[in-house]
């Protein structure tokens, strides 16, 4: 069963001087349950993408559907209700609120949602139990390791338990070990939780995790392979 579907989708940004055009008449399906992996040079449209998937941007041009929701049909008030539960979304900087503790982080995105305490602190204990952190709920994250903070971040995105997860270069800002891990994390998430997930990345070793790297060039897939 198709999860994503991507048809004809155009974004136009205007600027002051020119239009510019990251994505155009793109086409990408993904099944429930892939992890897709998404390479390409620097500007070439991954970020875009990622936001008009999420429902942060809306198309230009073209259709986005996310299981049964046509996303960019949505108004901006359902988009925002829609994005609580329909997708989580990993970035490279962690973004974490430095205030608030680990377990704080992971309780925000359901603060939006009519749930009980009770029930609340049942989903964050799941969440940070899933990546692996459950002892160090009451840490601030600066008082967490670089891996730590991103798998803080992975729990925050997966709490609400969206059926999609993007990820904007998660493991770029971490050393070779705290990726592995964090991807190793990725992959669990789709085998074990039935999540999928599309990932932007830079680095091939990441791209060997995916089911199918997707590469962009210019707003358009060049190339499709199934390992990369
Ligand atoms: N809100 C915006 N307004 C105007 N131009 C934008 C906007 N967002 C993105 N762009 C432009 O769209 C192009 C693609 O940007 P995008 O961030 O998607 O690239 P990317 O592939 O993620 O690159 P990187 O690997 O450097 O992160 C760039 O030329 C960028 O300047
Ligand atoms: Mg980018």
């Amino acid at each position: 069963m198709n999860l994503i579907e991507v048809r004809g989708v155009t974004k136009t940004f205007a600027t002051a001087s020119e239009a510019v055009t990251p994505i155009e008449n793109l086409d990408l399906t993904v099944v429930r349950g892939e992890f897709v992996v998404l390479m390409g040079p620097s500007g070439s449209g991954k970020t875009t993408l990622l936001h008009l998937l999420a429902g942060i941007d809306r198309p230009t041009a073209g259709t986005v559907r996310i299981g049964a929701d046509e996303v960019s049909a949505m108004t901006p008030a359902a988009l925002a209700r829609w994005r609580t539960r329909g997708v989580g979304y990993v970035f490279q900087q962690y973004n974490l609120i430095p205030v608030l503790t680990a377990y704080e982080n992971v309780e925000v995105p359901l603060l939006l949602l009519p749930l009980s305490r009770t029930r609340r602190e049942q989903m964050v204990g799941t969440a940070l139990a899933a990546v692996g952190l459950s002892d160090r709920a009451h840490h601030l994250p600066r008082q967490l390791s670089g891996g730590q903070q991103q798998r803080v971040a992975i729990a925050r995105a997966i709490v609400t338990d969206p059926l999609l997860v993007v990820a904007d270069e998660p493991t770029g800002n971490l050393d070779r070990a705290a990726a592995t891990r964090t991807l190793e994390l990725f992959r669990r998430l789709v085998d074990e939780f039935g999540k999928t997930l599309v990932m932007v990345t830079h680095d091939p070793q990441v791209a060997k995790a995916a089911d199918r790297v997707v590469h962009l060039d210019k707003g358009r897939i060049v190339a499709e392979a199934p390992h990369a």
